[in-house]
């Protein structure tokens, strides 16, 4: 079981680079089973994530070849409908097969994600997406099975905004016959870049982006190429790192624009930033204010942020409330920062963080991906060392982490 030691107290300094977005390239490798060609996908990054949507599609039939950051994928031969448990309980992003199994063959059998970390995590939205367009949906044996002969388009509404909930249900409408009309549809970036790429193959899509996305079915779509675009929630994560630890960093391969209320949440807590077409750098050489932060849907101040700006607001100048509006239990890291000094209090879904002076290095344990970046964030300003273990969590979000972070000047190692 890998983990890693930080020494607390280097202020960052220099640049990093950012690696493909997870959540964009999950749904768009899932998206290739819509073709029978052969789609090039690249910046694909290096993560378990990506390895175990890779594992579920070669067991399916697809085939798969990495070169680098390029992976091609050719679903012309897919045998299987089927996402085994043993797949999906590791990552429930694996549900993405779900919508493209049953446009393109008209039937899945995908077990369902089970619980996780961070809430209960349903897919009901993207069931009942599904039923609305004609599909016959039952659970069995801790599996939904769908059958259609071909999906009809359909107007549909989502209760809640869900990311790949709306994502799961373009990628089905794409094949359908007719209209398909995705009410209270999410807007986050991933969504626009799958969208980009689907709409390159031939797909008709209008209104990626916003709430209302209108997808006029086809009959096939193509394979193409397509450059994934660059994680927005790691290039926060390295904004917070330069943050906290009161250094000069830049980030870049990054699009500024989709962390617009991260930067103005850091700017509300006194620290400088200058945005280029692709880059941010962060100055923080004046401390940090405590400020406020309510999570929401893009665009919004992401919940995959949350952890992140809690480690930065547990060591500001005053007090913060934290409100987690998506998830309702995303709080697992409270405890371990606690241990690491942290004044931390919870009242339902919100975090009252008061700002201490001195954080203090600890072993402490990962339990979720995000969880366990706000502990690499407040290793690095902690007296002394924190030893975090299981961080296979980490490797499922971060590329490199240990690497890029050394290179800006932490005292990161890695141990076996
Ligand atoms: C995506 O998860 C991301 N994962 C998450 O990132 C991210 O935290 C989340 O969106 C919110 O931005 C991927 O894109 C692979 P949701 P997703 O469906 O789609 C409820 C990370 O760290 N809901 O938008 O699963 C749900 O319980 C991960 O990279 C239903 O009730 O999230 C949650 O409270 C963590 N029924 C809310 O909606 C449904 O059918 C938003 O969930 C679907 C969702």
């Amino acid at each position: 079981m890998d983990k890693v030691i930080i020494t607390g107290g280097k202020r960052l300094k220099g640049e990093v680079e950012i690696s493909g977005a997870k959540n964009s390239a999950l749904p768009i490798i899932a998206s290739s089973i819509l073709s029978t060609e052969e789609c090039i996908l690249k910046n694909v990054p290096l993560l378990k994530d990506i390895q175990t949507i890779q594992r579920l599609l070669e067991c399916m039939g697809a085939r798969i070849q990495r070169d680098g950051y390029t992976l091609n994928v050719n679903a012309k031969d897919l045998k299987s409908c089927e996402a085994p448990y043993e797949l999906v309980k590791t990552m429930r992003a694996s549900v993405l097969v779900l919508g493209p199994l049953v446009a393109r063959f008209g039937e899945a059998r995908v077990s369902l994600p089970g619980g996780c970390a961070i809430g209960t995590r349903p897919i009901n939205l993207h069931i009942a997406g599904l039923q609305r367009m004609g599909a016959e949906v039952e659970i069995k044996h801790g599996y939904v099975e769908v059958r259609a002969k071909r999906l009809k388009g359909a107007k549909i509404y989502f209760d809640i905004s869900t990311v790949t909930g709306t994502e799961n249900l373009m990628m089905a409408a794409v094949l359908a016959e007719g209209v398909t009309v995705l009410g209270n549809a999410a807007c986050e970036p991933e969504v626009v870049d799958l969208a980009n790429f689907l709409i390159k193959r031939g797909a008709r899509i209008q209104g990626a982006g916003t709430d209302t996305i209108i997808i006029e079915g086809v009959s096939k779509i193509r394979g193409d190429s397509y450059e994934v675009m660059p994680d927005r929630i790691e290039a926060g994560t390295y904004l917070v790192c330069g943050a906290i630890t009161g250094g000069d960093v830049t980030v870049s391969r990054c699009i500024p624009s989709h962390l617009d209320a991260v930067l103005m949440k850091l700017g509300a807590a006194g620290i400088k930033t200058e945005v280029s077409s692709d880059s941010v750098r962060v100055i923080a050489d004046n401390g940090i204010s405590a400020v406020d932060v309510r999570t929401m849907p893009y665009p919004g101040f992401p919940t995959d942020m949350q952890a992140q700006i809690m480690a930065l607001m547990a060591v500001s100048r005053g007090l913060s409330v934290i409100t987690e509006t998506v998830f309702e239990n995303r709080y697992i890291h409270v405890p371990e920062l606690r241990r690491m000094g942290a004044n931390i209090k919870l009242q339902g879904n919100d975090a009252i963080v008061e700002g201490v002076k001195k954080l203090s290095g600890a072993p402490v344990m990962a339990t979720d991906l995000r969880a366990s970046a706000s502990l690499v964030v407040a290793g690095l300003v902690a007296e002394g060392k924190t030893e975090i273990q299981r961080i296979y969590h980490l490797d499922r979000g971060y590329e490199r982490l240990e690497e890029k972070l050394s290179r800006l000047g932490a005292d990161i190692v890695r141990v076996s």
